[in-house]
């Protein structure tokens, strides 16, 4: 089975949770699979949050409406993929750079459902680049910060979040209190959010692997 299979399993696991209302949708090429399955099942909900430009337009190219979610309120679903996972279903998220958007998302939902091929599961984040999204004037000046946080922050050229914001990818962290680094680098001025979702984990994770979709959490 390719990875893709692998993702494309995980994400059609995921529409057994769609229930009604409407569906926060996520990003990333396992999401993509996702938004596919959602239109197999038009009956079963009204429309879409959605987390990205990208996302929105492959939902409204379905046919799909997609919500403002300061209209929506709170949403029972929000399903996304992810870079890393730990067994406590802490993520590191952000690859795609709609990190936080993506978590804006995942805090006004009740459950949050994260969709992923094996290969994301870890026992320590970290090996991915945490993405840190900050706004431009203030890139060097958090770079020096997280860098005295012990990572290697790198921007990532030529690329501008749906926010107008630039990202750094800080390599080299090492993650062991996930809650505890998120808040930090939260804390730092100049960053409007970074990648790690501890705060606010998934609920449940389906993992696609070669013997089928592996549930954790639910
Ligand atoms: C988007 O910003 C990310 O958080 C994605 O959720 C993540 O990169 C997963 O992407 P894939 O589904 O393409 O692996």
């Amino acid at each position: 089975m390719t990875q893709d299979e692998m993702k494309a399993a995980a994400a059609l696991e995921a529409l057994r949770f769609v229930d009604g209302g409407l569906i926060g949708v996520g990003t990333g090429s396992t999401v993509n699979h996702f938004i596919d399955g959602l239109d197999t099942i038009r009956q079963r909900f009204d429309g879409a949050v959605s987390s990205s430009e990208a996302s929105s337009e492959r939902l409204r190219a379905l046919g799909i409406e997609v919500v403002d979610l300061n209209e929506a309120g709170e949403l029972a679903l929000y399903v996304d993929g992810a870079d890393e996972a730990d067994p406590r279903l802490n993520l590191i998220k952000g690859g795609g750079g709609a990190l936080t958007r993506e978590k804006i998302v995942a805090a006004a939902s009740r459950t949050f459902v994260c969709i992923a091929d094996h290969s994301k599961l870890v026992d320590v984040l970290g090996g991915f680049p945490l993405p840190v999204e900050v706004i431009p004037m203030a890139r060097a000046y958090v770079a020096g910060r997280l860098g005295a946080l012990g990572g290697k922050p790198v921007l990532r050229e030529g690329f501008v979040t749906d926010n107008g914001n630039q990202i750094l990818d800080v390599h080299g962290l090492r993650i062991s209190d996930p809650v505890a680094l998120e808040g930090e680098i939260n804390q730092i001025t100049g960053v409007v959010t970074n990648g790690i979702f501890a705060l606010r984990p998934a609920d449940v994770l389906l993992l696609g692997t070669e013997n089928g979709v592996e549930t954790i959490g639910d």
